[in-house]
């Protein structure tokens, strides 16, 4: 049978930036002969509104089945008077949580066309092509104790940094078998010297590390990982760390590129039946209500989500290869999204012939 994908377009500029995804879903099933069997439903705010929950049971049911999922973004200043319980945040937690998805992958990619883009110099940044493998279910976000806590005559917040072995050796084979994909090298990050779960982190990475004789592993401690990203990015291939410090490098990370309307993500979990993640992918930004309903948005992060999905959920490498030179290429022609300008006097390229201008490259390729 095909491939398997539900597509949750959510919110605000979700569908805008969607509709062009499904332009090139249907190019590869007419061009390329790939067909994917696709569904579609509802994720937070819309959901919210047609069933009183952000992710209905049935969604939930759906996205535990198929190959791949692909959102949009959820929110929208519509819902911010919602309980917490409903609110469309909630319907994406569901999702990571209820598919355990423990790796999140961050790619920082400068596409040359827009190295001047980067907030650093552009022979640091021109080819970047590195990824940051997050933890993303366990330690300081969830660890227990935690609390604001009455101490003798003042309050005290506690959170607690907490990883098991297993937790770690899972993360750490997900970034292996990236690796191994990739360029063959892996940085783990921690701070083994002030932290225990840091020095647990980097002996259960070792460890793991000897069933990948071919990667060439390193350590580093996260604050001086900031540092050399900010320095030499390109020194880097696959990058592991935990939860906290992975939420700051990979936000680090992506203003080396530039927009935000570039930035795809891919969260996995578990390897299904068929050996691949369980896997959710997702543009990093939000449902951007400032620009929703204008034709304004840049699809090209939802599009790099689902070329991440192409190769990582679909073994479909050289097809990512394909549509990642097509956005490339687009790019390098000058055609630009708003958030992509910086010129007074230039025509900005709307939602949808960004969309177009990628499918007549594929077309050419
Ligand atoms: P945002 O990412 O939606 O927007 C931040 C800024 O970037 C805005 O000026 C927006 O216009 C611009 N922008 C974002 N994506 C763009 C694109 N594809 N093309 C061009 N410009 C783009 O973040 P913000 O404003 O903090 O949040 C807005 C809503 O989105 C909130 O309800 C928030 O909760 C939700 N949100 C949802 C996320 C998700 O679904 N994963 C992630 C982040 C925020
Ligand atoms: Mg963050």
């Amino acid at each position: 049978s095909n491939p398997s994908l539900l597509i949750l377009p959510g919110d605000g500029i979700g569908p805008e930036v969607m509709a062009e995804v499904r332009k090139i879903i249907d190019w590869f099933g007419a061009k390329r002969g790939i067909a994917f069997d696709v569904s579609e439903d509802l994720v937070g705010g819309c959901a919210y509104d047609k069933h009183g929950t952000p992710l209905h049971d049935d969604t939930m049911a759906k996205a535990q089945e198929v190959d791949a999922v692909l959102l949009g973004a959820v929110g929208g200043p519509k819902y911010d008077v919602l309980d917490f319980s409903v609110k469309p945040e909630r319907g994406l937690l569901r999702l990571r949580k209820e598919m355990d998805l423990y790796a999140n992958l961050r790619p920082a990619q400068c596409f040359d066309a827009l190295a001047d883009f980067s907030s650093l110099k552009k022979d640091v940044v021109a080819g970047l092509d590195i990824m940051i493998v997050r933890e993303l279910t366990s330690g300081i976000y969830f660890g227990e104790p935690r609390g604001i806590i009455e101490e003798g005559n003042e309050r005290v917040g506690i959170n607690t940094q907490r990883y098991t072995e297993s937790e770690i050796d899972r993360v750490a084979r997900s970034a292996f078998e990236l690796a191994m994909k990739r360029g063959k090298k892996l940085c783990s990050m921690e701070k083994a010297n002030v932290m225990e779960s840091g020095i647990l982190w980097r002996e259960v990475v070792t460890e793991v590390g000897k069933e990948y004789p071919e990667v060439e592993l390193s350590h580093m401690y996260a604050d001086a990982g900031a540092m050399q990203l900010c320095r030499a990015p390109k020194q880097f291939d696959v990058i592991v760390t935990d939860n906290l410090f992975g939420d700051l490098l990979s936000d680090a990370a992506a203003m080396l590129t530039g927009s935000l309307g570039m930035l795809p993500s891919a969260s996995l979990g578990k390897p299904m039946a068929n050996g691949r993640p369980k896997a959710l992918y997702e543009p990093v930004h939000g449902s951007a209500p400032d620009i929703a309903g204008q034709g304004k948005a840049n699809p090209c992060a939802c599009i790099l989500s689902f070329a991440m999905a192409l190769r990582y959920s679909f073994d479909l490498g050289a097809e990512a290869d394909r549509l990642e030179a097509a956005v490339e290429k687009v790019l390098a022609d000058g055609v630009r999204t708003a958030d992509l300008l910086n010129e007074e006097g230039r025509t900005p390229a709307s939602t949808t012939e960004m969309g177009d201008a990628v499918v007549a490259a594929l077309d050419a390729s």
